[in-house]
This record gives C-alpha cells, sequence and structure tokens, in this order.
C-alpha cells in the first residue's frame, strides 16, 4: 500500500527544519523578502515598522530581510522615506526593530544599499549629491547626469558598507544582507551593460567583481567571524529583465567564486519566477545553481505562492495563488535552502503561519492595494 503524506504536513515537515547560516541559527526556511516600502519619514523606521516586521516574525517567518535601506554615503538614494543605516536618531528606530523581530521569536537582517547610476539628481535626502556608478553610465545604456566613481569615491562607499555592517552588529540585528541585485550599484559594477572600466574593476567577470567583493571583504573584516554576510543579485535589471551577468554556468562561477573566498556566507539569487531553469540542459534555477558551484547556503525567490509576473502584480493585477510543491521538492533535494516570499508576506502577514499549518484554503491572492499600508 502507498501512504502519501498529506501535502499541509509535507510542507510543515520541509519548511519547519532550523538552518545555520555561519553563526545564526533560523528557526525554519520561510524568508521575507527586502521590500522597499518608504514609510520612514526622514529615514527613520518608527513604531509602524516595527509592528509591520515583528508581526510576520510573529507569525512565522523565520529570518526577515528589511526594505533595502541607504548606506552612509550622500549618493547611496534618492528618497527621504526610505530608511538610512546612518545616524543616531535612524539607528535607534532600527534597533527597535531588531528588538520587536526578536521578541516575536524572528531573526532579522538589515538589506544595505546604494543605488548608483538609479539616483536623479536633486533628490532627497541629499540634494546636491551626484548620481555615481562605474563609469556613469544608466541602466539604459545613457550618459549624462552623474559620473564615474574615482578612486575615493571607491573608498568612500566600501567604508560605508562595512560601518553599516559594524552598526547592525552593534545595535541587535542578525546579519546583514548586501544588496548586489536588480541594477544598483553594486550590480552596475558586475554588468558589462554599465561597467566599462578600464582600471583593475573592469573588464572580464573577475574584474568586474572586484568592487563587490571588496566590499564583501570590508563587511567581513568588519564585524564578527560568525555573523553571517548574505549577498543577493541577480541576472535581471529593474528596466531590463532580459540582461544577464552570466550566460553560461562557467560565467557564472567566475562571479561568484570570487565573492564566496572574499566572505559571504549565503547568497540570495533574486528571480522573478522560481521555478525557471536558469541554463539550458538543467533543471536547476539560478539558486540552485549558486549553492552547485559554491557550496554555500542559498535562497530562492520569486512569485512563491503566487502564479502571476512580479510587474503585473506591483501595477495592480491581483495574482492567482499557485501550490508550492514542486518548491517543496527542491527544497527536499537541497538545490536551495531557503525561500523569501514578498508580495505574499506583503498581502498577507499570516502567510508562514498558514502554510506551516497546512491552511492554504486561507491564503489571499495578491492585490497590489497591499503596497499602500504597513499592516
Ligand atoms: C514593493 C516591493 C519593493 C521591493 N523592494 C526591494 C528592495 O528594497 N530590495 C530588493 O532586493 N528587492 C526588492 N523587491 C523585490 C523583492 O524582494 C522580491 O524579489 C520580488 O518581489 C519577487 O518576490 P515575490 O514574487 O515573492 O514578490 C521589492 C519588491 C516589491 C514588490
Amino acid at each position: 500500500m502507498t501512504v502519501t503524506t498529506p501535502p499541509a504536513s509535507r510542507a510543515a515537515e520541509i519548511l519547519s527544519r532550523p538552518i545555520a547560516l555561519n553563526g545564526l541559527t533560523v528557526p525554519n526556511r520561510i524568508v521575507m523578502a527586502p521590500m522597499t516600502r518608504q514609510f520612514s519619514p526622514g529615514g527613520v523606521p518608527g513604531e509602524d515598522v516595527v509592528s509591520y516586521y515583528s508581526r510576520r516574525a510573529a507569525a512565522g517567518v523565520g529570518l526577515i530581510v528589511t526594505e533595502g535601506t541607504y548606506v552612509g554615503h550622500d549618493s547611496a538614494g534618492q528618497s527621504s522615506r526610505i530608511p538610512r543605516f546612518h545616524g543616531e536618531e535612524q539607528l535607534a528606530g532600527w534597533a527597535k526593530v531588531a528588538e520587536g523581530v526578536h521578541a516575536a521569536g524572528g531573526t532579522i537582517v538589515p538589506q544595505l544599499w546604494h543605488i548608483g547610476m538609479v539616483r536623479k539628481q536633486g533628490q532627497p535626502p541629499f540634494a546636491d549629491a551626484p548620481a555615481v556608478g562605474p563609469s556613469g553610465i544608466r541602466l539604459d545604456g545613457t550618459e549624462g547626469e552623474g559620473r564615474a566613481m574615482t578612486r575615493q569615491d571607491l573608498d568612500d562607499v566600501i567604508r560605508a558598507f562595512a560601518e553599516a555592517a559594524a552598526a547592525a552588529e552593534r545595535i541587535g540585528f542578525d546579519g546583514v544582507e548586501l544588496h548586489g541585485a536588480h541594477g544598483y550599484l553594486l550590480d552596475q559594477f558586475l554588468w558589462a551593460g554599465t561597467n566599462r572600466r578600464t582600471d583593475a574593476y573592469g573588464g572580464d567577470p573577475v574584474a568586474r567583481t572586484k568592487f563587490a567583493a571588496e566590499i564583501v571583504a570590508a563587511v567581513r573584516a568588519a564585524v564578527s567571524p560568525e555573523f553571517p554576510v548574505i549577498l543577493r543579485y541577480s541576472q535581471w535589471k529593474s528596466d531590463n529583465y532580459d540582461a544577464r551577468l552570466a550566460e553560461t554556468p562557467e560565467e557564472l562561477e567566475a562571479i561568484l567564486t570570487p565573492l564566496a573566498a572574499a566572505g559571504v556566507d549565503v547568497f540570495h539569487a533574486s528571480t522573478r519566477r522560481y521555478w525557471l531553469p536558469e541554463f539550458e540542459g538543467s533543471d536547476l534555477n539560478l539558486a540552485g545553481w549558486t549553492k552547485k558551484l559554491t557550496g554555500r547556503p542559498t535562497i530562492t525567490v520569486g512569485s512563491v505562492g503566487l502564479d502571476g509576473d512580479f510587474i503585473k502584480g506591483f501595477q495592480g493585477e491581483g495574482s492567482p495563488l499557485k501550490g508550492i510543491d514542486d518548491l517543496l521538492d527542491s527544497l527536499e533535494r537541497d538545490e536551495y535552502d531557503m525561500v523569501a516570499v514578498g508580495r505574499a508576506l506583503l498581502q498577507d502577514p499570516e502567510w508562514a503561519a498558514k502554510v506551516l499549518a497546512g491552511r492554504t484554503d486561507e491564503l489571499k491572492a495578491y492585490d497590489a492595494a497591499a503596497l499602500k499600508t504597513l499592516s
């Protein structure tokens, strides 16, 4: 007689396993994906932000990656409502967020962010700051506002990331995630489309990885050896879904190897649909390849629990729900280790609790109205 395990208990069994990320033990495999919310006036996360994250930790999210938060460099961002990870008041606000999440039984890392050439001139919080990037080239290939980073700029930004990481450990966070994805500063160095440098930071994939690797090394040196350092990266860019850093596993290995050697403990491989194979000839997705090539724990992401396109969902078309059986299969085979959930967790703070308890009939389809509140 064949006994089939009910899907509910299978989800609980596979997702509830704790995992060690360097010195941190995360109670389960569910990660909240980083999501910019713009609810922190003056760059200070307030009590509503504390509740927003704590509510999700209390309802079973094992690891929260915060929204992208600017490192201490004047050109890092372009909104006064996006939280900053520098400044006394800002860090005091963040300390309360970490405290709230811990009290709820969760773990939390800030996502440290510099937007590079995405920045438009004249924007807050530092209106006079220029956009800077590897070559002064925007994601669409145009030149104009902004400039190529000088040696001084490179040093300043490396130091800003290291200082933010040290602050994260000091004020009680469990690790850090470096935002190296989606066409922002670190990714602008990784991607040939925006990196035309002729010095040691441009050229082949290994040279283009040098800046990100130096940031990882500086962050690693600024925190305790057991403090986890996560790097998020992607092939896709925010306005160019077809862009690719690597066309083959060999090219991907050339990029990931120096990053792992510099001290990345965990890779967060950002894709828009987790079920898509990354390269021909294998079913592995980007997280699967990342784990295979580096041996490091990896996080997958992209439309988990949704069946819809990321941007359509963003623009307001509700995404129908998709089963997660194939995701559980890959986790069970240890192709990757953790799964990040974005929009489904915005919509429903109880998403993790419902999935872990098999109450999937209670899950709600995503509606972009969820973007407007911090509920
Ligand atoms: C409102 C919103 C804000 C986002 N902000 C960030 C961010 O700050 N940093 C980041 O790396 N990704 C960001 N993302 C991408 C998400 O982390 C995630 O990769 C994406 O939403 C796909 O996951 P999902 O299909 O589960 O939503 C954002 C996504 C949304 C919907």
